[in-house]
């Protein structure tokens, strides 16, 4: 019996493919524009704050004081952990990746949770803030436990970026680390329908749990072609060392077919508008924090690829620089994707409940070409290998 063939065309990689239509953001990837709920990201990141354009992704409206105060609050009364969340950790092996330890601990939050479940969207918004306010303390707590420290509770009063620096050291942060951490957490809020969003969205589609929603978006962010690019991008910055050292890097990598981490991107045809955000932060940091060798290396690397890769749609992403940002602010390599985390569950909830708000289960189709009808082999006829 012949493979039955359907008249149907592959999408792979889903390019193109539109699943939904969306109030959330707006990408124009051939002009280098982004905007959130319509504001431009440059707006956002000149005039508002994380918890702002949170809300304004989540809700659909900018707060006014009194609800920007309301959300805060939100988010400040869920951040501390409890006890038993600790205990978990502190029973995780210490060389544990934070992506798995965070992928866990969310999880867990779940068990933890007498009511994990709820069809309420309202609900499902508060379930998805109290662990957008929670991560930061289980980032903070298992980088403290890993290097023999005790977690620091969160003051009860800081932003998402300040609660996040100092339950890091202890030490109150500086505002100029607490402003540049809290761009960062905007500029990574939201991106449309990427990999994680959508796996957060295929979930939330079965009606599935808040809990189960977020993991299915960490672990999806966590490979190095999505969330991860940005540690791989620090960690060439830090191998090529030097300025002198880039056109050689370049050269070898793209003559051995390797990727340049920090460029290249599926909507992105010109470069990506956070790059030049955070670019800019990055080399104010830089003389801020007299790490210019840092910022020109990966500046060298960035002039010495884009000569290389002229005439391609291949242009710096938000990884290029977002990397060094936060190792200037202190922040160990393989936190990174976790403060990616820390950020997106923002854009992974408001996709979430707008796909909510009219349900489809989704459920795609894989076209089958292999055979159909063998008979049923016994054991000692097999061949053991693939059927030809
Ligand atoms: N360096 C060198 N060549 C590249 C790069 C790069 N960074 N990115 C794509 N190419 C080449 C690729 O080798 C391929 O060449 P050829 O046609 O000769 O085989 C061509 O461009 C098309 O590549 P593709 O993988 O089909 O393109 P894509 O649209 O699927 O790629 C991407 C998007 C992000 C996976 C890719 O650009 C990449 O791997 N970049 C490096 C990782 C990175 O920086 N990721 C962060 C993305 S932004 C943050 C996020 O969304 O999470």
């Amino acid at each position: 019996m012949s493979t039955i063939r359907e008249p149907v065309v592959i999408h792979k990689g889903l390019d193109n493919v539109y699943v939904k239509e969306s109030k959330i953001c707006y990408i124009d990837g051939e002009a280098s524009k982004l905007f959130y709920r319509g504001y431009s990201i440059e707006e956002l990141a000149s005039h508002s704050t994380f918890e702002e354009a949170s809300y304004l992704l989540i809700y659909g409206w900018l707060p006014t004081e009194s609800q920007l105060d309301q959300f805060t609050r939100k988010l400040e009364s869920n951040r501390a952990v409890e006890p038993r969340l600790l205990e978990l950790l502190r029973k995780l092996p210490p060389k544990s990746d934070p992506m798995d330890v965070l992928r866990t601990a969310v999880s867990a939050l779940g068990v933890y949770d007498p009511q994990p479940a709820t069809d309420d969207l309202d609900a499902r918004i508060d379930k998805a803030l109290a662990i957008l306010a929670k991560v930061p303390t289980i980032i903070t707590a298992f980088q403290r436990l890993r290097t023999g420290s005790d977690p620091i509770p969160p003051t009860g009063h800081m932003t998402q970026a300040g609660e996040f620096l100092y339950m890091l050291t202890g030490h109150e942060p500086k505002p100029h680390d607490v402003h540049v951490m809290d761009v960062a957490l905007i500029l990574h809020a939201e991106h449309e329908m990427n990999a994680s969003t959508f796996a957060c969205t295929v979930t939330a589609s079965t009606l599935a749990d808040m809990y189960s929603v977020i993991t299915s978006g960490i672990g999806t962010l966590r490979g190095p072609l999505h969330g991860g690019a940005n540690e791989a991008a620090l960690r060439t910055v830090l191998d090529v060392g030097d300025p002198s050292n880039a056109e050689s890097y370049v050269v070898d990598a793209l003559a051995h077919k390797k990727r340049i981490m920090g460029f290249g991107h599926r909507v992105y045809k010109t470069w990506d508008p956070r790059y030049l955000i955070l670019k800019k932060l990055g080399e104010e940091l830089a003389v801020k924090k007299e790490q210019t060798k840092l910022f020109d290396t990966a500046l060298a690397i960035e002039t010495s690829a884009r000569r290389h890769l002229e005439g391609t749609p291949i242009f710096p992403n938000v990884d290029s620089y977002s990397g060094i940002v936060f190792h200037m602010l202190g922040i160990e390599t393989d936190l990174f994707t976790p403060i990616f985390v820390m950020s997106r569950i923002s854009g992974w909830t408001a996709h979430t409940i707008e796909y909510l708000e009219a349900n489809r289960l989704i459920r795609p189709k894989a076209l089958y070409v292999g055979k159909i009808g063998l008979p049923y082999p016994p054991i000692e006829s097999r061949s053991g290998k693939p059927q030809e």
